[in-house]
């Protein structure tokens, strides 16, 4: 072997440890995380999980089999060290063979058909006494109406543990299609502008759920994310009840900081896009934007992204579309508004006040 060879070969085998270990570190960042599939957190996510492992069973033992029998004849009619090449025996076509590696998998699918077709079944069950929420998507965020508490919020939905949520999605027309998808509560739907889908979602205990639009929908697809979060029933009305609040709106005699940022809010056609309920920019639930009015009780803002913190509001005031990929010429997204500091920090004061 000379030097080149060596070289060549010394190369892949670092490559293939490198490819091996790539494989281990990704593979384990799928576990115990918020967005897992595999620690489901529902009644309806363990049946998926549950058809998943039956799957994953069958499909280990066909490829430990497979595996097997292809190392095994590998090994057993290798050519042994000084050994000449013998003849290759030419075959043409095995009937029985065929036969037997054509009606196997199809029983083994048709077995995987009948706890596939009872999931969705189980799945797709009417939700009972359920908290009703309309979904719609937008380019890039989501938008949520609780249609019988008369709540309107984005991105982060609330609700309460241990009951069913039926969930009405959709999307508007000219909008593109988006699929909702919280792994640990439920599976996915797609989310069809002009069309009505329906999904259940619950959560058995309190806590942050993650989500994530799962239906490639442009640019900022991958920064469409949701946060359920799901509360003890008390605490979960409670909830509520702040969000029916008027909003925090500064009184016209008002002169803090925050009163100016309401003045600017108003002035520079924020409010025509983001909606304030019980204010003059309410909007009539016309605003394209999403509805701001509490939304200093948020965790995150721009499709749950960022956290609402002061120096995020203020980046993103400065220009969005540095924060985050969007077309605002084509009314995807939020535009720049050539906003100076002075008017930004008033502006985040003011939106942060929005408790
Ligand atoms: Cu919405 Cu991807």
């Amino acid at each position: 072997m000379n030097a080149a060879d060596r070289s060549k070969k010394q190369r892949r085998l670092r490559l293939g440890v490198g490819f091996t270990i790539l494989t281990l570190v990704v593979s384990a960042c799928g576990t115990g995380g918020a967005q897992d599939s595999l620690s489901p957190a529902s009644e309806r996510a363990r049946n998926i999980d549950g058809l998943f492992t039956i799957t994953l069973v069958i499909a280990a033992v066909v490829f430990v089999l497979v595996q097997g029998a292809i190392i095994y004849t590998a090994i057993k009619f290798r050519r042994k060290k000084g050994e000449e090449p013998k003849p290759v025996k030419q075959i043409h076509g095995n009937t029985k063979l065929e036969i037997a590696w054509t009606i196997a998998p199809a029983l083994i699918l048709a077995g995987l058909a009948v706890p596939t077709v009872q999931t969705i079944f189980e799945n797709a069950e009417e939700p009972v006494n359920a908290v009703e929420i309309t979904v719609t998507g937008h380019q890039w965020w989501w938008e949520y109406e609780y249609t019988d508490l008369g709540v309107v919020t984005a991105n982060e939905m609330h609700i309460p543990v241990g009951q069913d949520i039926a969930l009405t999605l959709t999307a508007d027309a000219g909008d593109v299609i988006h699929s909702f998808w919280v792994p640990r509560l439920s599976g996915k739907r797609d989310v069809v502008p002009g069309h009505v889908n329906t999904l259940t979602i619950s959560a058995d205990e309190p806590g942050l759920f993650l989500g994530q639009c799962a239906e490639f929908c442009g640019l900022s697809h991958a920064n469409m994310r949701l946060r359920v979060y799901a509360h003890e029933p008390a605490e979960f009305d409670a909830w509520v009840q702040s969000q029916l609040a008027a909003a925090a709106v500064p009184a016209d005699t008002d002169d803090s900081l925050r009163a100016e940022g309401w003045e600017l809010f108003i002035n520079k056609g924020c409010s025509a896009c983001h909606g304030i309920n019980g204010t003059e920019a309410e909007g009539g639930g016309l605003n394209p934007g999403p509805n701001l009015t509490h939304f200093g009780q948020r965790d995150t803002f721009a499709g749950a992204l960022f956290d609402s913190n002061t120096e995020n509001l203020s980046a993103w005031l400065a220009n969005p579309s540095e924060m985050k990929s969007m077309e605002p010429d084509l009314n995807r997204g939020m535009p720049n508004l050539g906003l100076s500091d002075e008017e930004i920090a008033a502006l985040v004061a003011f939106l942060q006040g929005l408790e």
